[in-house]
């Protein structure tokens, strides 16, 4: 049995959030940019983030293969679902809940930057540098978070624990 701890409470995940959207406000206020998350984890985020950020903005979700069960992934990625819109021209942030191996985000990346946006960027809001497989540029980091499994705030095990408001580490218990 799996038991949550906390590791970041909500109130500083909202503070974290305010300070995101105040930032990107800045870069993005005159652009009408379109907002991509690769669910489900980053729906969380993405909810949050536009409230806060208080610009126009598009906002699509594409969908990616599972990773499959538990706590290690296959890391074979393929797109279930596109971007129904044209990203040619637009200026495109990616929006993700967590960057771990990386392999998500490079797929993601490759994939938008081959339909020649007009600028793309990356905004997660937990990045796990200590698990990194590929390198991935990243341009706004919430929490850079220690090599633990960690769930809520979107983040799963075998689809448990998303609803949770904190960030929590799943310690073991009998
Ligand atoms: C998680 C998370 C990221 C990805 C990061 O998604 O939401 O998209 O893993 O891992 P990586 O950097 O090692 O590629 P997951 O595939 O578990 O699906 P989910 O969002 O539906 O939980």
């Amino acid at each position: 049995m799996d038991k949550p701890r906390v590791l970041i409470h909500r109130e500083e995940i909202e503070k974290k959030v305010a300070e995101l959207a105040d930032e990107l406000r800045r870069d993005y206020q005159d652009k009408h940019p379109l907002l991509i998350g690769a669910l489900k984890g980053s729906f969380v985020f993405m909810s949050d983030l536009i409230r806060k950020l208080n610009i126009p903005v598009e906002i699509y979700f594409i969908m990616l293969s599972s990773y499959g069960a538990g706590r290690e992934t296959s890391g074979k990625i393929k797109l279930l679902q596109r971007v129904k819109t044209p990203i040619r021209g637009r200026h495109v942030l990616v929006i993700e809940d967590i960057v771990d191996r990386g392999l998500t985000l490079s797929f993601l990346l490759d994939y938008l930057g081959r339909r020649k946006p007009s600028s793309l960027k990356l905004c997660t809001m937990f990045d796990k540098p200590s698990r990194r497989v590929v390198e991935i540029p990243i341009d706004y980091v919430g929490f850079t978070i220690p090599d633990a499994f960690v769930v809520g705030y979107g983040l799963d095990l075998d689809e448990k624990f998303r609803y949770l408001p904190d960030l929590c580490v799943l310690e073991e218990q009998e």
